[in-house]
């Protein structure tokens, strides 16, 4: 399957998120070529920030934002107003400067009790996305990683929510407690892109552990992003990749 994104090291943070940015304005606007829409899950945490201005300042006319559905990987059990929110972030970096309705963006009702919200989201997912097998099919989902290798909002111990059935479920984060919710393992791992966006030296023993398979890696949900059928890419920095051999691009 042709894909538009393949992994690649950049100069820096910010050439890393243009690149991702270019590459995911060119999938998109090929993309919609010959689908009606198409559906994305986004991540949250610091690192998207950079990405969501670049694609709001350089590429807000370059599609018809309309023919793109944004769903979340994961959310914070905060209110959108909170600085924590990703659908916040997003909002404010991303959705508040560009032309989309507001029936193409599916929050996580953050501030919601967690395990009805996670009812209802993926009530929402399977009225929505489409599905192969009873599970939805994504046809990209960006993604970033923690310093402890954590990938969406699943953390080290709970590689479970790899092999659960669930669309999505509530989970924290292990050292505030913060809960969270989440897509699961399988979720992810179905659909057709999986876009990897890590910048920063702090990443980069977890990035080499991954990358080249050591033993340990086995323990990050980072490592057990593993596409059922679709295409894996990492976009990174030279910092994030200094322990690893992936020629810069
Ligand atoms: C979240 C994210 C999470 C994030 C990593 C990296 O809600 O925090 O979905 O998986 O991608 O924690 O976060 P930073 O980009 O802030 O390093």
């Amino acid at each position: 399957m042709k894909t538009y994104f393949k992994t690649q090291v950049l100069s820096n943070s910010v050439e890393t998120s243009e690149r991702l940015a270019m590459d995911l304005i060119r999938y998109i606007q090929n993309m919609i070529r010959y689908r009606d829409c198409i559906y994305l899950a986004l991540s949250g945490g610091s690192t998207p920030q950079l990405l969501f201005e670049i694609l709001s300042r350089d590429f807000s006319k370059a599609i018809d934002w309309n023919r793109v559905h944004f769903f979340w990987v994961d959310e914070r059990c905060v209110p959108f107003s909170d600085q924590e929110s990703n659908y916040g972030n997003a909002t404010s970096f991303l959705f508040s400067k560009i032309a989309i309705d507001k029936d193409n963006i599916h929050p996580i009702h953050g501030a919601d009790d967690p395990l009805n919200e996670a009812v209802r989201y993926t009530g929402e997912i399977l009225s929505i996305v489409p599905c192969h097998k009873n599970f939805p099919v994504f046809d990209l989902v960006l993604l970033g990683m923690g310093n402890d290798g954590h990938t969406a909002s699943i953390f080290p111990g709970q590689l479970n929510l790899f092999e659960t059935n669930s669309i999505c479920t509530v989970t924290h984060q292990p050292e505030t407690c913060q809960r969270r919710i989440t897509l699961t393992g399988r979720v992810i791992n179905n659909a057709s892109e999986i876009v990897f966006l890590v910048t920063g030296k702090q990443k980069a023993e977890k990035v080499k552990s991954i990358i080249n398979e050591e033993t340990e890696s086995s323990l990050f949900p980072a490592k057990k992003i593993v596409p059922v059928t679709g295409n894996l890419s990492w976009y990174l920095d030279k910092q994030s990749a200094a322990y690893i051999d992936i020629k810069m691009s």
